[in-house]
C-alpha cells in the first residue's frame, strides 16, 4: 500500500493586481453573465475565452425547462471556440457569476462537466491555458486550467 496526495497550486488575487488583459477579459465574462437565459435558477454566469491571436469568445448559461437539456457558461463559450476558431489556441478563460444583480462574493467554481471539457480542449490544442475564477473583488487564478481536475478521463484511457 503506497498513500498519495495531490496538491494544487493557485493564487488568489484581488482586482487591483490583475493585468490589464484579465481585466479586460473579467469585463467581457461580466458582460456575457449579463446575458444568461436563466429564468429557472436565476444564476447568470458569464465565461470569456482570449485566443491566440487576442480574439475574445464569450459565452453564458443557457437553461431549458427540460432542466439536463441547458448548458453552462463554461461549455458554450469552449464549445463556440472549438466551432469557430479550431485552428486558434485558447490562452486565458475567465468565469464569474451573477445573482440578484451581484457578483457572488466567493470566486465561481466550475462543474464536473466543465472541468471535463477543458480538459479536452487542453488536449486537442495541446497546449494548457490560464484559468480566472472570480467573486466580489478577488479571484482565483490557475495557471494550467486541467488541475482543477485531476484523474480526469481521456483518449488515453479508451486505449
Ligand atoms: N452554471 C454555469 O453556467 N457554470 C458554472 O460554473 C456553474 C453552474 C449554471 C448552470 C445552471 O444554468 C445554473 O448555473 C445553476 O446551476
Amino acid at each position: 500500500m503506497k498513500a498519495s496526495k495531490l496538491t494544487i497550486g493557485y493564487t488568489e488575487i484581488p482586482r487591483n493586481e490583475l493585468t490589464a488583459e484579465w481585466k479586460q477579459l473579467l469585463e467581457r465574462a461580466i458582460q456575457a453573465a449579463s446575458k444568461a437565459y436563466a429564468p429557472y435558477s436565476q444564476f447568470n454566469v458569464g465565461s470569456a475565452i482570449l485566443l491566440s491571436d487576442q480574439t475574445m469568445v464569450t459565452g453564458s448559461n443557457q437553461e431549458n425547462a427540460a432542466f439536463p437539456s441547458g448548458l453552462c457558461a463554461e461549455r458554450v463559450a469552449l464549445f463556440y471556440a472549438g466551432h469557430e476558431h479550431r485552428e486558434k489556441t485558447i490562452t486565458k478563460m475567465v468565469v464569474c457569476a451573477v445573482k440578484k444583480g451581484e457578483l457572488l462574493a466567493e470566486p465561481v467554481t466550475p462543474c464536473g462537466a466543465c472541468r471535463q471539457v477543458m480538459v479536452e480542449s487542453i488536449l486537442r490544442q495541446k497546449s494548457s491555458f490560464e484559468i480566472l475564477l472570480w467573486g466580489n473583488d478577488f479571484g482565483y487564478l490557475l495557471n494550467h486550467a486541467e488541475l482543477l481536475l485531476p484523474f480526469s478521463f481521456d483518449a488515453g484511457s479508451l486505449k
